[in-house]
């Protein structure tokens, strides 16, 4: 086991901010988090699980023992009547791991191309764009108990799936608020569990998901009314390249805020305020607003504070307009005074309190 010290998380977090761990140790397997638990000094230290460091904003130097997960490995596992069943390592790049599942024919993962981060970490935002979530295509997966070393394995149900929410994003004490989510996340497992694999249920009798703005556009210009697998994932490609900065090039960690939900009435009341607003009915008969509309339309677009910034072609997302390693970008500070900034500007508008999707360490 190899523990490092002092060490630059610059190159780990896709907001790319200067800051350090304290104490980083890499995880390849299930034996190397054994022996970190079973390190005197180490094992009883809090931890922090790093995955691709694609949805977080860091505040300052990380104290928790950082574990940076690089477990590898990708295979077809088992086969059910339905559904090819496919494993993943935590650590392994989630796009890369979209276009190997379309390259051995297993489709079904091509509306989430090129989202950011790692497989271990897909689980814990249950990830999801152009119509897909990866609860549709989550079988279940393994993961150990950090106080026990134990291993465990979790189905969808245990996985408590919600949009942009897994059980793995609440502590244990369980949510305030609805009854129901409490219940929900009464055994969550926010900073105690370590994600090792993950699998998937890949569909045999394979459909294209179409019905977004954006595909569908893709479709009329191709003259195509059944795309195959690869060109979803080409589109989906192209649609995040000229909507999404490069987090290579401008740190971002994607859609900062979650796109809120309210009911008929509060929908109502916002219309009567500005009638363009952008929303989506769901089949509950709540309503979905598009967050992005509801920044843009405050006048966010390219505003900053300091060196973090609201990208110019999609107000939902914060970028660092920082040169990058010369540590000269944005700090998390600069970040959070933004995000606070605008949700105070959207919630005196039209009532409605953003919430933030990234974990701010
Ligand atoms: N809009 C504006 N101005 C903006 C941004 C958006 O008016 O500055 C309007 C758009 O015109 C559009 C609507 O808002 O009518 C929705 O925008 P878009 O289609 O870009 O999708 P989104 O709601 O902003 C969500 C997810 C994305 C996912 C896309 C496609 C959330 C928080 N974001 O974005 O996920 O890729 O849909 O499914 O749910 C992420 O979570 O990091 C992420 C990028």
């Amino acid at each position: 086991m190899l523990v490092e010290k002092n060490v630059a998380l610059q190159a780990f977090n896709t907001f790319h901010i200067v800051a350090k761990a304290h104490t980083l140790v890499r995880i390849a397997s299930y034996q190397d988090l054994l022996a970190v638990l079973a390190d005197p000094d180490l094992g009883p230290e809090p931890k922090f699980v790093l995955g691709g460091g694609s949805n977080i904003v860091l505040t300052g130097d990380v104290k928790p023992v950082v574990l940076k997960v690089e477990i590898s490995g990708r295979r077809l596992v088992g086969e059910t009547a339905k559904a090819y069943v496919v494993e993943c390592g935590a650590g392994e790049n989630w796009h890369e791991f979209v276009r190997w599942t379309l390259e051995q024919g297993y489709p079904g993962l091509e509306n989430m191309a090129m989202i950011p981060g790692t497989v271990g970490a897909s689980p814990v935002q249950n990830i999801g764009a152009y119509g897909v979530e990866l609860q549709d295509r989550f079988e279940s997966l393994d993961a150990v108990d950090l106080s026990t070393g134990r291993e465990f394995t979790l189905n969808a149900a245990q996985c408590a799936f919600g949009y942009r929410d897994s059980v793995f994003k609440h502590a244990s004490a369980g949510a305030p608020g609805k009854a129901e989510t409490a219940v929900r996340h009464a055994l969550g497992l926010k900073d105690r569990a370590l994600i090792l694999r993950v699998r998937f249920a890949l569909p045999k009798a394979w459909k294209p998901v179409l019905g977004y703005a954006d595909i569908e556009k893709k479709m009329a210009e191709h003259q195509c009314t059944r795309p195959t697998a690869r060109q979803l994932f080409d589109w989906v490609c192209e649609i995040r390249h000229a909507k999404l900065p490069d987090p290579a090039r401008i740190g971002n960690a994607g859609s900062f805020f979650k796109n809120p939900t309210v009911t008929s009435e509060q929908c109502a009341d916002i219309i009567a305020r500005d009638p363009r607003v952008v929303h989506y009915r769901m089949d509950d008969g709540s309503v979905k607003l598009a967050a992005g509309w509801l920044i843009d339309s405050c006048g966010w677009k390219g505003k900053s504070v300091g060196q973090a910034g609201v990208y110019e072609k999609q107000a939902l997302v914060l970028v660092n307009r920082g040169a990058g390693s010369d540590g000269n970008g944005a700090t998390g500070g600069e970040v959070m005074t933004l995000a606070r900034a605008i949700q105070t500007s959207v919630y005196e508008r039209f009532g409605i309190l953003l919430e933030h999707e990234p974990v701010v360490v």
